[in-house]
């Protein structure tokens, strides 16, 4: 059976009329017939021509559906030099865990996203229907929405670090960027509301309208945040 190295199935991408072949486990498969791989992508997100042995864990399916596709060689790894020791510790955990190479991110931002857009949603209920209860729950959603920006900023950055090689693009500079914005608008509603807001239903109030203004500017900033985030993840044309 043929050997091939990473560099020998690079080619083998499915573009431009090339075959599709995809890495398993040291083995070999060519997808080309196949019409979940045409042109060489799977579920607008796996790319012929690449080790897809991790890719494959976080798959719905396993690794039976390999069976319907067929084998046409060896796949020899090489040794992976990483430039840093830190690097070169975290893959070897990774190795052992892969639960955590993409799973912390998606897994986080949900909190922020969610928590976030509720606390505007809330507050704007709340000035409708006269409700303190209401109006508490939005700050409430706000507190906690911001306590878990961190968590995603971190695994954002972990994800980016690991799965990315920390290499730039104009979504994710703006990801970076406008998870920071974030944090600061977050932190001025929450002081805003926390040590100016005297009467937090009285809508004569200037600095309600203010919090209300962050509240509504924090919904957009993270709903934008998470819509990069999966352009990333399902990339469509
Ligand atoms: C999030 C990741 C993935 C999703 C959502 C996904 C989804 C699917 C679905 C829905 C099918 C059709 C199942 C069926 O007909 O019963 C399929 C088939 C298949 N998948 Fe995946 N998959 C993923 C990742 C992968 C990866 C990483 C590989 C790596 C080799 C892979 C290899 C295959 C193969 C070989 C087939 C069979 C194709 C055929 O029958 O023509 N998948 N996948
Ligand atoms: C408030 C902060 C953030 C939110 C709400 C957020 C939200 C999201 C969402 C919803 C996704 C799609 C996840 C999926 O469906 O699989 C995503 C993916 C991603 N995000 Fe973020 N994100 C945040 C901050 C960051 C930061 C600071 C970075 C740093 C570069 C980052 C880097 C990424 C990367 C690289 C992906 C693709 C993940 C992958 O392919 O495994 N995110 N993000």
């Amino acid at each position: 059976m043929k050997n091939f190295s990473s560099t020998d199935i690079k080619v083998c991408d499915g573009k431009n009329g090339a075959p599709s072949y995809v890495a398993v486990e040291n083995k070999v498969y060519d997808v080309s017939g196949s019409s979940k791989w045409k042109d060489g992508t799977h579920m607008r997100r796996h790319q012929a021509g690449n080790d897809l042995t991790t890719d494959i864990k976080s798959a719905p399916h396993g690794l039976e559906v390999l069976d319907r596709v067929s084998l046409v060689g060896q796949f020899k790894t090489e040794a992976k030099n990483y430039q840093s020791t830190s690097r070169a510790t975290v893959e070897a955990l990774l190795e052992r865990h892969p639960f955590f190479r993409r799973h912390p991110h998606p897994a986080v931002v949900h909190f922020p996203l969610a928590l976030l857009m509720m606390s505007s949603f809330l507050e704007i209920m709340a000035i409708l229907t006269a409700s303190d209860r209401t109006e508490w729950a939005a700050y409430l959603s706000l507190i906690v929405g911001l306590i878990t920006v961190p968590a995603a900023i971190v695994t954002g950055y972990f994800t980016w670090w690991i799965n990315y090689e920390s290499k730039g693009s104009p979504i994710i500079n703006s990801k970076k960027n406008l998870a920071w914005v974030v944090l600061a608008v977050g932190l001025v509603a929450f002081l805003i509301r926390t040590f100016a807001v005297a009467s937090p239903l009285d809508i004569s109030d200037i600095r309600l309208m203010v919090y209300l203004g962050n509240l509504l500017i924090l919904s957009g900033l993270v709903s934008t945040i998470g819509f990069l985030g999966g352009k990333l993840t399902f990339p469509y044309e």
